[in-house]
């Protein structure tokens, strides 16, 4: 038996894209990227958390080490190219511009889904990713421990191509 959902991150589960890899960033427990290495229907796993014992730990206990990847760096500093369905959840606003800044910044944010659950500054996280590639898809309330959370989908609005590559950002 796979974690037990919160209704906010089961929304975002809801939300994942089968077959595609899933990016589950500032993942602590991992619940959510473990539901999805669970479920079967999903390519590959990353979790990504700056606290390595965090990271020490879900290493331990995932069994599934071929269809996963551990990242214990600070998620602004990744360097691998993101595809597939990004999710950055339980963390504030800013927090959450900032690692998308940096990745826009490296030209590594080619994921098909982004959602993003952040715990404050709402419209600082809808500016962030208001550019070109990406669209709104959702907004939906979820209500945790009597707090209202927003959940944002973007998706993005024209396929990644090589081109992509050879575009700002060096990389
Ligand atoms: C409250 S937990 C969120 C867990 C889960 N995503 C959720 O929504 O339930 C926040 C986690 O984000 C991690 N974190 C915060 N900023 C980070 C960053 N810039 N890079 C990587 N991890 C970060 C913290 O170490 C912590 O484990």
């Amino acid at each position: 038996m796979g974690p037990m959902l919160s209704a906010r991150l089961q929304t975002i589960y809801n939300f994942l894209l089968p077959g595609t890899e899933v990016w589950d960033v500032c993942c602590d427990h991992g619940y959510l990227g473990q539901a999805a290495l669970q479920a079967k229907t999903f390519s590959h796993v990353h979790f990504v958390d700056r606290v390595s014992n965090i990271m020490d730990r879900l290493r331990s206990e995932i069994l599934e080490p071929e269809c996963t990847n551990f990242y214990a760096i600070d998620a602004r500093a990744l360097q691998e190219k993101l595809y597939g369905t990004v999710s950055i959840a339980g963390v504030g606003g800013n927090q959450i511009s900032k690692i998308i800044e940096s990745w826009q910044q490296q030209n590594i944010l080619h994921a098909q889904r982004v959602i993003l659950a952040p715990q404050s500054h709402l419209g600082l996280v809808k500016n962030c990713l208001a550019s070109a590639d990406y669209q709104p898809h959702s907004q939906t309330m979820v209500q945790e421990r009597g707090r209202i959370r927003h959940i944002l989908v973007y998706d993005r609005s024209r396929p990644y191509s090589v081109n992509d590559e050879n575009t700002a950002g060096g990389r």
